[in-house]
């Protein structure tokens, strides 16, 4: 497995990180056994980092993975390492109700997470969005002291802007900055990316196959069920939905070219813009999987880059990444 590092202070991982959201929420039903099975599959091919967030399914996605690393050889859970993401509050029903970020909410986060992950240590911890009534000097601050007593490695971040990750790099070392990047979402490459590159904080790319909009799997006719993200995403809907799967299938005539999937494509371009990013995938089973991971063999030459820039040019996509009122939590525009 390629390995790349996390920043200059954080630890050196898997080129392709495993995204677990989807293995409990947000994008309709999953299989409990195929999840676990995926998770296992993803460390035998040498994935070590396993993406995560406390309120995905309220709690369910940490108990799965701790339930697939009790599960795993000594070997295998002992190489995996956990991004943690916490903050958002959520209640009885699934909704959402804001973000806490304060010192005190941040131990509380982390002792459930430890308990329900069933480890000693959370390698990664960060907040999902920036808590609007909380300095990020505190929340990072609270992170640190956890980082002290050994409760966790690293510190990082999740969809801030430039502004708020010199605050927190000048606070504690930051590792990663976790935001959304692929080929149709490229609103870091202005401002945020320079940043990070300057500060040494890496990248962990969420997002890659713009939940899977991009993957090629995606057609227009799927059904989505109501607690779907994607019945909700303003680039899934109508004749934002019709553009968006236009510029998918200018892309796979060059997948096609290459004898290589549409996902592989999507997935080696992200890996192509940077050693100091790490894509997450979130394969939800090992077919995917398989297939997320054959982008590690995909090389894209100066005429692949300039024909995917031509099928896909920046700023292509119709519709903004989040519905309305969640683009506000974030710390970019775009
Ligand atoms: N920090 C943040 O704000 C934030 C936000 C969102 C996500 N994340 C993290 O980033 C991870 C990845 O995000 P994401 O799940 O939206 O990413 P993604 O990889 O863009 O989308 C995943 C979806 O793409 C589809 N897909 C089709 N072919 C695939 C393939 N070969 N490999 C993987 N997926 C394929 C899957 O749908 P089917 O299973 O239906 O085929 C899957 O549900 C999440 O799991 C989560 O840990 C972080």
């Amino acid at each position: 497995m390629q390995t790349r590092p996390l920043g200059t202070t954080g630890p050196q991982v898997s080129a392709l990180g495993l995204g677990c959201m989807g293995m409990s929420a947000l994008y309709g039903e999953a299989d409990r056994a195929e999840s676990i099975a995926t998770i296992h599959a993803a460390l035998e091919a040498g994935v070590t980092l396993l993406d995560t967030g406390d309120f995905y399914a309220m709690g369910h996605n940490e108990m799965l993975i701790g339930e697939a690393l009790r599960a795993a050889p000594a070997a295998l859970r002992e190489q995996a390492l956990t991004s943690v993401k916490f903050g958002a509050l959520r209640d009885p029903d699934g909704g959402w109700s804001g973000y806490d970020g304060r010192p005190a909410a941040v131990r509380n986060f982390a002792a459930y997470s430890l308990q329900r992950l069933g480890v000693d240590h959370i390698d990664v911890y960060r907040i999902a969005r920036l808590d609007p009534n909380v300095p990020i000097e505190e929340t990072v601050g609270a992170i640190a002291e956890l980082v002290e007593k050994g409760h966790v490695r690293h510190i990082g971040l999740s969809e801030v802007g430039a502004d708020t990750i010199r605050r927190a790099a000048a606070t504690a070392p930051i590792s990663d900055l976790q935001i959304e990047y692929s080929l149709i979402s490229r609103g870091i490459e202005d401002e945020v990316l320079p940043t990070t590159r300057e500060l040494g904080i890496g990248i962990t790319a969420y997002g890659v196959l713009s939940r899977g909009l991009i993957s090629g799997h995606f057609t227009a006719d799927r059904q989505l069920a109501p607690t779907d993200f994607r019945s909700m995403s303003p680039r899934f809907q109508g004749e934002n939905l019709q553009h968006n799967l236009s510029l998918v299938e200018a892309l796979r005539k060059i997948a096609e070219q290459k004898g290589v999937s549409v996902a592989q494509i999507a997935i080696a371009w992200v890996l192509s813009r940077g050693e100091d990013i790490v894509p997450l995938v979130g394969a939800r089973t090992r077919e995917r999987l398989t297939e997320a991971l054959g982008a590690l063999d995909v090389t894209l030459d100066d005429a692949d880059l300039a024909a995917i820039e031509q099928a896909v040019p920046a700023d292509a996509a119709a519709g903004d990444r989040y519905p309305a009122a969640q683009m506000s939590h974030l710390g970019t525009d775009r």
